[in-house]
């Protein structure tokens, strides 16, 4: 019995993210804080699935950018829209210029690659949880590493308007397999 316990202890959890809108203690095994902890990304890979989540402090839209060449251009951007009754919506998207314009992947020939997705908000806080593949393929995403080093932009929004600017932006390099 001891044994048996002991050898399902050692396997790892399959599909121990649940991507409910809500992150649970040792949820997510990487993550990282920008903007005095105000935005929150924590990450978990499972196969060839990567899972992330934005914690941030915001009534309006999050976002994530993987790999933009300068400032926001050509950066593949997953934005999350949570509304306060926990309704979420998503846009997989690429920006084009160095300050935009962003447009859904759909609307310059690529496809919508977010798996899952859901949100949550309570009090000032939102949660916005999805997934993907590491590598979809589309021209319009950019394949995400499992290790080593790797260049994201944040963001978070006043409003759910994917037209208004964010209100807190920025770059940062981390590190894929969590931080050493
Ligand atoms: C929603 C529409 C967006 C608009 C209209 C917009 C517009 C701009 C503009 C005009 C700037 C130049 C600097 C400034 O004026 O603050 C900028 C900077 C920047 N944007 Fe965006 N942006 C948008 C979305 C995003 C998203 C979704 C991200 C990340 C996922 C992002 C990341 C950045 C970063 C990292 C900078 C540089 C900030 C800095 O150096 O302080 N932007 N954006």
């Amino acid at each position: 019995m001891a044994l048996a316990l002991l050898a399902l202890a050692s396997v790892p959890a399959a599909f121990a993210v649940n991507v409910d809108g809500t992150v649970s203690s040792g949820e997510y095994s990487k993550q990282t804080a920008f903007d005095n902890g105000n935005y929150r990304l924590l990450w978990e890979f499972e196969g060839n699935r990567v899972f992330m989540a934005i914690v941030a402090k915001t009534p309006g839209w999050v976002a994530i950018g993987f790999n933009p060449s300068t400032v926001m251009a050509n950066a593949d951007m997953v934005f999350g829209i949570v509304g306060n009754q926990g309704n979420a919506q998503t846009s997989d998207e690429w920006s084009s210029g160095i300050f935009g314009p962003h447009a859904p992947d759909v609307n310059q020939g690529g496809k919508s690659d977010i798996l899952s997705f859901a949100g949550t908000r309570t009090g000032d806080t939102v949660v916005f949880e999805f997934s993907r593949l590491l590598d979809t393929g589309d021209k319009f995403d950019k394949a995400i590493p499992t290790s080593g080093r790797f260049k994201i932009i944040w963001a978070y929004g006043p409003s759910l308007q994917l037209s208004a600017k964010h209100t807190k932006a920025g770059s940062a390099t981390i590190q894929m397999e969590g931080q050493k």
